[in-house]
């Protein structure tokens, strides 16, 4: 008899493009350190997570069993209407000629929905413009179908609308334009940069999609997970509002920043032709997101107990933001050639140092600031896979997990790594 030997694991094509998250195993091996004040992980504050507005809730909502029960089985592959109503009411308000409960699509996060969009545009080697830097978990959804994320030059006010037209041309030139299917922006309060984009810029850079959309059509993705954490000035519009045909724009939005990722509830708002493929995408997968925590999240809406909610997030926010901008002054400005930017919301802190600093894991400041104590990510990760070149200077600092206290110890720490590694 002929023996075989199996191969305990032949892995898909698509599992060896999943890499995972390369700042997974940087954290893994700095956890290991206990007392270390991590001001890399993106997670909210966990003081002030929601616990009594859910208990309250969901206390009410199961008081009654027939309806108890409807909320315990499985609900709709698009999300609860009541719940997609009040996003349009609440979270992203449209020019009513466009609004459609239709186009709204509730999912498991707003990952989720980014996943399920990228899947129904994009064949292996097309190409997605993004900021640089930009979200890198979103570079991570691209590279795992394998398709291409492209830098665009960015200032402090984001993606910049001539080197959007300059990138485009260059593909054009190269025979790539109609590989090109979207532009992803996060227009407020950037992961990882803190940045939001003026409205008159995603105004010409939706301008720009569609002038460029020739044979295929170039979508804008606006990533608005941040929208309702701002501490300072004024909302701008909605990417959306400057779709005027609405064939152009898709908007992700969540509650896991503004109320629990725990509860994980995200949303698109789709043009019309993406709704079909994007369900049908769902169907396969899930059919429809946790029913309860949508129920959930449309009774704590319905209620206003959200925007309140939201109220009290910006001022503990604001004051971690304040505590960690103060930290940087004082001990980061005297350290030759460091620089960050002050956003005026979310949750990221991003700085610069000089060129010759190499702030990854080949580089000698991050081994030696897990040794001062603290942690940071590393900004190249951050940094699409094409175009422009990766800066390897940048790091990407959050206030939202740890106090205050350990903010400003955390930069401290930060200060005395520099200082050594310079
Ligand atoms: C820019 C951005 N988009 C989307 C998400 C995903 O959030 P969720 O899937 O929990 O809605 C995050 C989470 O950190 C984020 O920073």
């Amino acid at each position: 008899m002929t023996t075989f030997t199996i191969s305990p694991y032949l892995p898909s094509r698509r599992a060896t493009l999943a890499e995972g998250q390369p700042i997974s195993e940087l954290m893994s091996r700095a956890l290991d350190n206990p007392g270390l004040i991590s001001l890399a992980a993106g997670f909210v504050d966990g003081q002030s997570l929601p616990v009594d507005i859910v208990r309250e809730v969901m206390a009410d909502l199961l008081g009654d069993h027939a309806e108890a029960r409807a909320m315990l089985q499985y609900g709709a592959t698009p999300g609860l209407p009541a719940l997609r109503r009040e996003i349009l009411n609440q979270c992203t308000p449209m020019d009513s000629r466009q609004e459609t409960l239709d186009r709204v699509v509730i999912t498991a996060g707003s990952n989720q929905l980014l996943h399920l969009v990228a899947e129904s545009l994009l064949d292996p080697g097309d190409i997605v413009l993004c900021a640089a830097p930009t979200y890198l978990v979103f570079l991570g959804t691209l590279a795992n179908l394998g398709a291409k994320s492209w830098s665009v030059q960015t200032d402090d006010g984001g993606m910049i609308p001539e080197a959007l037209e300059e990138t485009l041309a260059q593909l054009a030139d190269a025979g790539e334009l109609a590989k090109v299917k979207a532009i992803y922006l996060v227009p407020y309060f950037d992961n990882p940069s803190g940045i939001t984009m003026p409205a008159e810029r995603v105004q010409r850079i939706v301008a720009i999609a569609k002038q460029w959309s020739h044979r295929t059509r170039i979508h804008v993705i606006a990533d608005e997970a941040y929208r309702e954490l701002r501490y300072k000035g004024e909302d701008v519009p909605s990417v959306i509002e400057f779709d005027d045909d609405g064939e152009t724009v898709i908007v992700a939005g969540t509650f896991s920043k503004s109320f629990s990722p725990g509860v994980r509830i995200g949303w698109g708002i789709l043009p019309e032709h993406l709704v079909g493929p994007v369900c049908a995408q769902k169907g396969n997968i899930d059919f429809g997101s946790p029913n309860l925590n949508q129920h959930l999240m449309a009774e704590v809406l319905r209620r206003g107990l959200f925007s309140a909610h939201v109220e009290t997030l910006r001022s503990s926010y604001s004051k971690k933001l304040d505590v960690m901008l103060n930290a940087a002054d004082e001990y980061l400005s005297p350290l030759a050639g460091v620089k960050w930017l002050r956003p005026n919301g979310g949750l990221y802190v991003w700085a610069t140092l000089p060129p010759q600093v190499d702030t990854g894991p080949a580089g000698e400041l991050f081994d030696r600031s897990v040794a001062e104590g603290m942690l940071y990510v590393p900004g190249q990760y951050c940094y699409p896979s094409e175009g422009q070149p990766v800066a390897k200077n940048c790091m990407r600092l959050s206030f939202g997990v740890q106090s205050c206290e350990k903010i400003r110890e955390g930069i401290a720490a930060l200060a005395r790594a520099i200082t050594a590694a310079y």
